[in-house]
């Protein structure tokens, strides 16, 4: 039997690069590979745990339907759906939450992280955040996981839930891992912390033209260009380097850290227009799909009806084996 993969983005705005080269990339190259079964959601229900505007997120949840397909993920190949069209994905999640303790979950630091950005938000909903996620990939039994390295301590606790419910009730579920890119941890333009799209300054969007990603990485802070003083370099020039490695190669960084460190130095405003015609040359023909899909609304609707379809198929007959096993039926 193949491999299953799942992975999910929350519905809760546009991509970015991100986005892209931690999480999408991953999902691209295991849809590509025919060892794997691949599952791609648009996590919804997830879009719910901070505050959110209702309208908003209607439309996000179609919104990232439509960049999933505008990347090159492929209904053919991939079952594409919206998380909350498989209730069995919640139902799950509540039988998993009896197997973990509150303190558990508090000490998260994504739980705190989010508790500390939205301090009258710490609901029941955030604190199952995990166990939800987790509830995506087992009612699959994934046992990949192709996301960005943030997302590695919620990938802890699916894997502390496969091992609890496997001895507690008989099971076989998976201990799911995540499948890394290159671009597991893409830098923030700012140069302090990584690309989100909570933080504004911080990213390059999907949907962004060749002007605009210049604007963005005119802002990211630099220094002279010469290690004069051997100090280390400044956050925003070692988050210019990544952003190089991962777009223009290795080759081209080590061409830049030359000049760094032989005191010809590097001239800022070359490199970031290098890089953002690179990055531009990338992101061009996903634009173009996703205008192309802006014209076929109810293709994009079939999409998802029939990837719920298919889904619901695989997740009820795990659903139903976890309520026979916990006495439940
Ligand atoms: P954000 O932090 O911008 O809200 P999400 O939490 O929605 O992004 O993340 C969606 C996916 O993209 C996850 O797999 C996450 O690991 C990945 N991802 C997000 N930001 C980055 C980043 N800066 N570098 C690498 N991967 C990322
Ligand atoms: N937590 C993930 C994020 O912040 C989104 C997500 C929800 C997810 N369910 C998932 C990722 C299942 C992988 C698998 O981006």
């Amino acid at each position: 039997m193949k491999k299953r993969v799942l992975s999910g983005i929350r519905a809760t705005g546009r991509l970015h690069l991100g986005n892209y080269l931690g999480a999408v990339k991953g999902m691209l190259a295991l849809q590509e590979n025919s060892d794997y079964e691949t599952l791609y959601i648009v996590a919804d229900v997830h879009g719910i745990t901070t505050p959110y505007d209702v309208e908003e997120l209607k439309i996000n949840r179609k919104e990232v339907v439509k960049d999933y397909l505008a990347v090159g993920l492929d209904p053919e190949k991939s079952i594409l759906f919206l998380q909350a069209d498989v209730p069995e994905h919640l139902e799950l999640a509540f039988y998993f939450s009896s197997v973990m303790t509150i303190a558990r979950m508090q000490h998260l630091p994504t739980f705190k992280d989010k508790v500390k950005q939205y301090p009258d938000h710490a609901t029941m909903a955030l604190l199952n955040y995990p166990i939800l996620m987790t509830a995506d990939i087992l009612v699959y039994k994934a046992d990949a996981v192709p996301v960005g390295i943030d997302q590695e301590p919620h990938l802890e606790v699916a894997r502390e839930i496969a091992r609890k419910m496997n001895s507690k009730y008989g099971l076989d579920f998976p201990e799911p891992k995540r499948f890394a890119t290159k671009g597991e941890y893409v830098p923030s333009l700012t140069g302090e912390g990584k690309m989100s799209k909570s933080v504004e300054g911080s990213y390059i969007n999907l949907t962004d033209d060749l002007e605009t990603i210049k604007k963005r990485l005119a802002k990211t802070p630099t220094d002279s260009g010469k290690n004069t003083d051997r100090k280390p370099a400044p956050n925003g020039v070692t988050a210019l380097l990544d952003l190089v490695t991962l777009i223009q190669g290795e080759d081209r960084r080590s061409k830049y850290l030359k000049q760094y460190m032989d005191g010809s130095g590097i001239r800022y405003g070359d490199l970031k227009n290098e890089l953002a015609e690179a990055i531009y040359a990338e992101l061009e023909p996903i634009q173009k799909r996703r205008v192309e899909l802006e014209k076929n609304p109810d293709y994009v609707k079939q999409v998802i009806e029939e990837g719920a379809k298919k889904a619901r198929v695989i997740a009820s007959a795990t659903l139903a084996e976890v309520k026979e096993k916990m006495g439940l039926i």
